[in-house]
């Protein structure tokens, strides 16, 4: 098949990569000129595991293009792909600029029948509008419109495109459907044929759900504190009862992303516009933003009377979530103003993610490694669950520490283990591990580095 695909952001560039490596033909446009010399020298703009050895194998393999030009892209395409964004308005609402401007300019080049497909995250009703905004421009020329949902994850987008578990085809004519099952012939995976408003509304729906049971289990995780349960193994007991599933049950400190905040915004808007308020999906938003203040406190609780203070933190992980150096709506950037807006000194270190960091995050200082950002530290906060944090050698953490403080927001270690290495170790929804007796005042009262002096 011969694809056009409109965007080269993280949809539209995963997508396009991936119909190539299956052996579709395909020509990725975007408006960006830099962006897109950068794609030819095979470099990826996003931090994505496996992206740039497929960029470069097809590109070498003829299979995937990259212009800015889109007439010429579309020129052989019998399915053009919109990928552009939709970044929120002020209320929250989804803006359909881009796609505005994208589906005007597709009308100007439509010279034969297309299928017009969506694959950006656009409220019920899109479609519709894309169907008038081409057909104002080319008239009486044949084309359908179809709405085909992306559902994959950053930092696992190439594998969850690979190894897509269902595909939404929104159709309004046979040969649209037609279309649309030879381009996922390859993936070998579940389609699910439906109108446009159904594509469309299933994207919000799985966010909103996801993002639901994010801040249900959070919610679980804050009465586990309180009565002494711990969530992860209430987290596994529920998981195990397929009727709910393990996955999205980790409490921590709630979601972040470039997705669920903004769909979930998004959602409760289009509800409200179609005269139905939401009442589930705004809970959640809220569940979701106490869960990083919790965090914030649970630091100056370790400090006791003296507060934060003065305190120097290590905070460990900045993005989102591991495998990608995505700060958008990081719980990262709500949790660090609070930390130094209550007085405490902030030294940071992620993996990928300080150079997206740094214009979010002006009055904090990076280090080069963990060890770097614990060296001398009052305590350790870690905001994300890179495997580097997982593996890190408890030993050599107590070396670098200052006061062996760890203030855990995504359960990253064992408590048990915590409590026979000497740490105060609170994490989320677990009992929290204090140091008892001359020690734990030691912590609280004194200089930190006297301290040190004192429990090694
Ligand atoms: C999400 C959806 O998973 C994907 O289907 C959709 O297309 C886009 O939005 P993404 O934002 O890339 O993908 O990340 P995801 O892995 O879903 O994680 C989102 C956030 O939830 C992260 O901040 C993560 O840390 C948090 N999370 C996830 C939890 O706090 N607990 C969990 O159990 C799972």
């Amino acid at each position: 098949m011969n694809i056009c695909v409109v965007g080269t952001g993280y949809v539209g560039l995963v997508s396009g990569v991936c119909f190539s490596e299956v052996g579709h033909h395909v020509t990725c446009v975007d408006q960006d000129e830099h962006k897109i010399k950068q794609l030819i020298a095979g470099r990826s703009p996003i931090y994505e595991p496996g992206i740039e050895e497929l960029l470069v194998k097809n590109q070498k393999n003829r299979r995937l293009r990259f212009t800015t030009n889109l007439k010429e892209a579309m020129d052989k395409a019998n399915l053009v792909v919109i990928a552009v964004g939709t970044p929120a308005n002020e209320d929250g609402s989804a803006n359909l600029s881009f796609i505005e401007s994208v589906a005007k300019e597709i009308g100007d080049h439509l010279t034969s029948y297309k299928v017009i497909v969506t694959k950006s995250t656009v409220p019920v009703g899109t479609g519709e509008k894309i169907k008038n905004w081409i057909q104002e421009q080319c008239g009486k020329m044949a084309f359908d419109v179809a709405s085909n949902p992306e559902f994959l994850r950053e930092g696992t987008a190439i594998y969850d495109t690979m190894h897509m578990e269902r595909a939404v085809l929104g159709v309004e004519s046979e040969k649209a459907k037609e279309l649309l099952i030879e381009l996922h012939k390859p993936f070998n995976t579940n389609l699910v044929i439906t109108d446009l408003a159904t594509a469309e509304m299933s994207k919000y729906a799985a966010n909103a759900f996801l993002a639901t049971k994010i801040s249900f289990i959070n919610e679980v995780a804050n009465v586990c504190e309180q009565l002494d349960a711990d969530v992860t193994k209430v987290a596994e007991v529920m998981g195990l009862d397929p009727r709910i599933g393990s996955a999205f049950l980790g409490a921590g400190i709630g979601y972040g992303g470039s997705c669920f905040p903004k769909d979930t915004q998004a959602f409760i808007q289009m509800g409200q516009s179609a005269g139905y308020s939401l009442k589930i999906v705004p809970e959640v938003e809220k569940v979701n933003f106490e869960q990083r203040k919790r965090l914030v406190m649970k630091a100056k609780q370790a400090f006791g009377v003296e507060g934060l203070r003065g305190k120097q933190i290590a905070v460990l992980g900045l993005a989102f979530k591991p495998n990608t150096d995505d700060m958008r709506a990081a719980p990262a950037r709500d949790i660090i103003p609070m930390l130094t807006g209550l007085g405490a000194e902030v030294r940071a270190y992620d993996p990928v993610a300080m150079q997206a960091a740094v214009s979010y995050l002006p009055h904090i200082t990076f280090a080069s490694s963990w060890q770097e950002a614990a060296r001398d530290a009052d305590a350790v906060m870690i905001l994300t669950d890179w495997k580097e944090f997982k593996e890190l050698n408890l030993n050599e953490l107590k070396d670098e520490l200052a006061s062996l403080i760890v203030i855990d927001g995504r359960n990253l270690f064992d408590p048990q283990l915590m409590k026979h290495h000497g740490f105060y170790y609170d994490s989320v929804g677990r009992a929290k591990i204090e140091i008892e007796g001359e020690r734990y005042e030691s912590i609280t009262y004194r200089g930190s580095r006297l301290h040190r002096q004192k429990l090694s």
